[in-house]
């Protein structure tokens, strides 16, 4: 089943394009009119000033999240700022190709990379099914932790991690290898993959891709089968159990998939 991409001009990071591209225009026509009536040309600063406060001012209007409109007020004086420090434009290129690598469409998914932990993968081998080999497969598998861990620890099984970017694929394909690890690492997109060639699948995302996800897993996965997320919970589809990997951390959720709700 292939699901739907939220358009792209919806993802909030190209939304926030667009409202520093027309609030920099705005910015620019307010210090025209100004500069004629008051005859004063405003200073870089106050340009950049006025710059954030309008596209704040739009992201309000817009009911992004409450986050943007700080995040959108600071840029244009963070640009300044930093500007002022003359650096290489190489270093900027090369900044900007490492977090491309590192987070590729995370603008879109709204899934970004950060890793869980041993605790997180301990609990997940504690909650596999034993006595028959499985298919697992960690889907958005970041630096391969999980898979890398799960194989050594469950020699019958296969265990696989899919994962969007390149840079953290790469370095989990590396790790493999450096390892002996029979864990194996696919790039691509988990919402591509056949749900029903897997036993568990474990899933560590973010709040926005839970329902899309849910509608999925629900369509594809075998009856008998585990679905696994950390941290995250379904909206309006309460998990058959849970356990805490650490205390005071995060949940992990399991639903047991193909009973009836
Ligand atoms: C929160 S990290 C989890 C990493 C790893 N599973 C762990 O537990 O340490 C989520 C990862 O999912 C990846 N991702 C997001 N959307 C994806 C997609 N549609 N297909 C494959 N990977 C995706 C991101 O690039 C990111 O590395």
């Amino acid at each position: 089943m292939k699901q739907e991409r939220r358009p792209l001009l919806q993802a909030p990071a190209v939304q926030a394009l667009f409202v520093l591209c027309i609030s920099f225009m705005l910015a620019l026509v307010a210090s025209q009119i100004f500069g004629r009536v008051a005859g004063f040309v405003l200073s870089p600063l106050i340009f950049s000033v006025l710059h954030g406060a309008l596209a704040a001012l739009i992201a309000r209007w817009r009911r992004m999240a409450s986050w943007w409109p700080v995040m959108l007020f600071l840029f244009p004086i963070a640009v300044l700022l930093v500007n002022a420090l003359h650096l290489p434009p190489a270093l900027f290129l090369g900044g900007f190709l490492f977090l491309l690598l590192l987070f590729w469409s995370t603008f879109r998914s709204q899934v970004p990379f950060y890793p869980s932990g041993r605790p997180v993968w301990d609990a997940v081998a504690g909650l596999l099914p034993s006595g028959r080999p499985l298919r697992v497969i960690d889907i958005g598998s970041g630096l391969g932790g999980a898979v890398l861990h799960l194989a050594a620890q469950r020699p019958d099984s296969t265990f696989t991690g899919i994962e969007l970017a390149p840079l953290p694929w790469l370095v989990s394909r590396l790790r493999a290898r450096l390892l002996h690890s029979r864990g194996n690492f696919i790039r691509g997109d988990y919402t591509r993959l056949a749900f029903a060639d897997y036993d568990v699948i474990f899933a560590y995302l973010s709040p926005a891709a839970m329902t899309a996800l849910w509608q999925k897993a629900a369509a594809e996965m075998r009856p008998g089968s585990l679905l696994l997320s950390y941290e995250f919970p379904i909206r309006g589809v309460p998990p058959d159990f849970q356990v805490r990997p650490q205390e005071r951390g995060p949940i992990l959720f399991g639903w047991h998939m193909g009973g009836k709700r």
